[in-house]
């Protein structure tokens, strides 16, 4: 495997850009390849074996088109339930978002008590209570699924009355923790109204950068990191739905638009 090989990307839908967009900034002359499944989102309300079947046929379309040399899973939801299938099924460096998240909190040592908030089906799995637990975490742990964050920020609303009223709908009355975890990677487009509602002693883990980083250091480690050069590595889009909404929409989750050059239609159920 080279250096010139392609990242792959994937999330249910738009939210896994969050996590692309720290990719860029951190590794911005590597190429990557996002693929949204667009056609199928929100994953959070599955059950365990669908959002395995739906990871698995994502990973084995990426990996099909692409010359893959590391694979990031950009949902917490898959995450929480696939790590294993997807690496016992792809011989690839695979990471997801929970260790790179729980990773995190060695920044934050005096942490009594953390919050999750996450997909139901992240809140289910119970993954992010089992990793903070290995990690040496004793403090207390609460986790809240919000199921409507994915639709509405789908939709582009992320400020207003109705993101208010939704925010508010799942946290008012939440107790105050330490931490924050936002354990869905649609939710950092929300970060200013969670931030009115919720108020962290320390503050909001997110996964984008710790993500970024665990990825430098595993192609590192593989002999895989491309040289910093000042060349911008190219940036391709895959999307199961439309093409067209996915332009619209994907520069809240970016930070930046995506030419509609870049983005293509590709069926993940062959
Ligand atoms: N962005 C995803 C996550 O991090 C998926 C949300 C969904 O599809 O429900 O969990």
């Amino acid at each position: 495997m080279s250096d010139s090989a392609t990242i792959g990307v994937f999330d249910s839908g738009l939210g896994g850009l969050t996590v692309l967009s720290a990719i860029h900034e951190a590794l911005p002359s590597e190429n990557t390849v996002y693929l949204g499944d667009t056609a199928r989102v929100p994953y959070g309300g599955r059950s365990p074996s669908t959002i395995v079947q739906f990871a698995l046929q994502n990973a084995h379309a990426l990996a099909k088109k692409n010359d893959l040399k590391a694979l990031v899973v950009a949902c917490n939801t898959v995450s929480s339930v696939a790590m294993p299938a997807l690496r016992e099924s792809l011989n690839l460096p695979i990471i997801g978002t929970i260790e790179p998240t729980v990773q995190a909190l060695t920044r934050f040592p005096d942490a009594r008590s953390i919050t999750i908030l996450a997909t139901k089906a992240t809140v289910s799995s119970g993954a992010y209570e089992r990793a903070l637990r290995q990690a040496g975490f004793a403090g207390d742990i609460y986790a809240k699924a919000c199921p409507l964050f994915v639709p509405i920020t789908e939709e582009g609303i992320t400020r207003g009355p109705i993101a208010e009223q939704v925010v508010a709908h799942y946290l008012v009355g939440l107790p105050k923790t330490d931490i924050v975890i936002l354990g869905c990677t649609h939710y950092p487009t929300l970060l200013p109204l969670l931030e009115r509602a919720l108020t962290p002693r320390l503050g909001f883990l997110h996964s984008g950068k710790e993500i970024a980083s665990v990825l430098k250091y595993t192609l590192a480690t593989h002999g895989t990191l491309k040289l910093e050069s000042t060349k911008r590595g190219r940036d391709r889009y895959f999307v199961t739905d439309s093409p067209c909404r996915f332009e619209q929409i994907s520069e809240f989750f970016l930070g930046r638009p995506v030419p509609s050059a870049h983005v293509e239609q590709i069926t993940v159920t062959d």
